[in-house]
């Protein structure tokens, strides 16, 4: 369920897919999350974002200049804040092209994939996979952390407060999760970033969160131990290669956030 931070019946980490199956479809598209439920990852982290009219957007930076055709379609609206542009406007745009122009030169198989808003993520996933969502940049979307919530009931992954599949809302600023805890206290909340350097602060976080995901630079043995002698658990970013997974899961992570899922799975639960 929800609450359940890692396999616990096999004691082995979370495969958790960042952006999607990033490292082979363009980023926080519908591709990218339908081909990592298919590499069969545990949970699917993608960010959310909102747009001038309010809609929950799928989308990492907070300008659509890098991922989107926005330059291109709306010249003179430099630089491309996502907060001013309408759902509308953004669900015309092209999140696919830049794929095949700039990260896999050539590929253009997702040319023309739209923007996803959250909901149509929610559905995608619904009785296939579990979500890991990244709440960006929230103090740019006030009121974020509502319609989350509110989204998250609408599709049926919150009942009565309880999650229904294995669910955890995450940010850098834990602020914004503090506030979401307010209205979902059964659901899941992951704090990105360092953990906390003091007696006081571990003592304030704990009212809400229940897990720690920091880089896996800032990780070691100790620092795992640490986390879950604290009593919460820890999912670390963005872990791309088989030694670093393989030292991870040795360490005793309960998830490990990864461009290549299928690397991964094969990793934690034999090719
Ligand atoms: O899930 C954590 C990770 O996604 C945080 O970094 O910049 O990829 O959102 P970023
Ligand atoms: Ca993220």
């Amino acid at each position: 369920n929800g609450l359940d931070l890692r396999d616990s019946a096999r004691q082995v980490p979370m495969v958790i897919a960042h952006r999607g199956y990033s490292a082979i479809a363009p980023e926080n598209t519908a591709s990218a999350v339908e081909l990592a439920v298919l590499a069969g990852a545990d949970l699917i982290e993608i960010d959310v974002q909102m747009s001038a009219d309010g809609q929950l957007v799928v989308m990492h930076d907070t300008t659509l200049s890098r991922t989107t055709d926005a330059p291109r379609r709306y010249p003179l609206r430099a630089p491309w804040e996502l907060a001013r542009f309408s759902s509308a406007e953004i669900a015309t745009l092209d999140a696919g092209s830049w794929f095949g122009l700039r990260k896999d030169p050539g590929n253009f198989a997702y040319a023309g994939e739209p923007v996803p808003n959250l909901a149509t993520i929610l559905e995608l996933l619904h009785g296939r996979a579990g979500l890991l969502l990244e709440v960006k940049s929230p103090a740019l979307y006030p009121g974020i952390e509502l319609a989350i919530a509110e989204a998250l009931e609408q599709a049926g992954w919150v009942v009565d407060g309880q999650p229904m599949q294995r669910l955890m809302v995450q940010s850098f600023d834990w602020d914004a999760m503090a506030t979401y805890a307010a209205l979902h206290p059964q659901v899941p909340v992951g704090l990105l970033g360092n953990p906390p350097q003091d007696e006081a602060r571990w003592a304030e976080v704990a009212r809400y969160a229940d897990a720690i995901n920091p880089s896996h630079s800032q990780v070691d043995q100790a620092l795992v131990d640490e986390i879950h002698r604290r009593g919460f658990a820890i999912s670390v970013y963005t872990v791309n290669e088989a030694a670093r997974m393989q030292a991870l899961i040795e360490m005793g992570v309960d998830g490990i956030i990864t461009d290549q899922p299928e690397r991964l799975h094969a990793l934690v639960h034999g090719g």
